[in-house]
């Protein structure tokens, strides 16, 4: 059944209005403070998602939020639970490359039902709601066909830890790039996923992610005809921390390859 429509609506709503905030103050100077060695968050971060949360608040005051700058529910709650990311590609925003997004997913009981992610740089609005398929600018979205990882385009990024785990993180990727014609690392996981979604690249993963990353894209692959698991092939959540996204013919090689990797390292280590 489908969800509310003032749900759809709203994603809609807020993920644009998200977006032009962002391009009012893109490129020009604002406040860039750290959480972490690399972590960035911008003072316009904070501003979108306080406009984000005014806007749910006044709409809908008994729904919950999960949104990166000023914190949630944890664990999926019961009920409507609203996850956000104010700016997907914050380290990007800042140095002022042009691959950012917002990202939003409203979860039900921990189940997706409805989400927006929204590039204001190209225009490009990617929506879904469960059991209706996914759109970009309203044209239904469907994955690619590629079925041999010698012909496909994979996604990936690495983690804001990624300094203590570099053999781990880049062994991987070197296993992807022994394996595929390519692996680009763009820096909005968000994004990543709608790509895979639109059939313009043939896989993503990643570990070490948030719910708002991956919430909204994970279902926005899933309703364009991709598979999302974890990276061990295990069904995905958006609290998992980590997801494989593919178009589905190539997920059970990408699961392979990880698995691959991960028990050489474990075979290096015990040596
Ligand atoms: C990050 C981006 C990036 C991914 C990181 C995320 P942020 O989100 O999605 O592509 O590699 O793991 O944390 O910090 O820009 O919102
Ligand atoms: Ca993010
Ligand atoms: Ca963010």
């Amino acid at each position: 059944m489908p969800s509310h429509p003032l749900y759809l609506t709203t994603a809609i709503e807020a993920v644009v209005l998200a977006g032009d905030l962002q391009m009012e103050r893109f490129g020009g100077a604002f406040q860039i403070d750290k959480k972490g060695a690399i972590d960035l968050v911008t003072e316009v971060d904070v501003a979108v998602e306080r406009r984000f949360r005014a806007l749910i608040a006044e709409r809908f005051p008994d729904h919950q939020i999960l949104a990166e700058e000023l914190g949630g529910a944890a664990a999926a709650p019961a009920g409507p639970c609203w996850i956000f990311d104010p700016i997907d590609g914050t380290s990007n925003f800042a140095h002022g490359l042009p691959i950012f997004c917002a990202s939003l997913a409203l979860e039900i009981d921990g189940v997706a039902e409805v989400a927006a992610v929204y590039d204001p740089t190209r225009k490009e609005l990617f929506t879904a709601e469960r059991g209706s398929g996914a759109f970009l600018n309203g044209r239904p979205l469907h994955v690619s066909s590629a079925d041999r990882l010698i012909d496909a385009m994979l996604l990936t990024g690495f983690p804001y830890d990624v300094h203590s785990r570099v053999d781990e993180i880049v062994g991987q990727f070197a296993a992807f790039i022994a394996t595929a014609r390519a692996v680009r690392r763009l820096g909005s996981a968000a994004l990543d996923l709608c790509y895979v979604a639109a059939g313009r690249v043939d896989g993503f993963w990643e570990t070490d992610l948030k719910a708002w990353d991956i919430a909204g894209g994970a279902l926005i692959v899933a309703e364009a005809g991709g598979r999302v698991t974890g990276t061990g092939g295990e069904p995905f959540t958006s609290r998992g921390g980590h997801l494989l996204a593919t178009n589905g013919y190539l997920h059970d090689a990408m699961l392979t390859v990880i698995r691959d990797h991960r028990a050489n390292r474990a075979r290096k280590v015990t040596e």
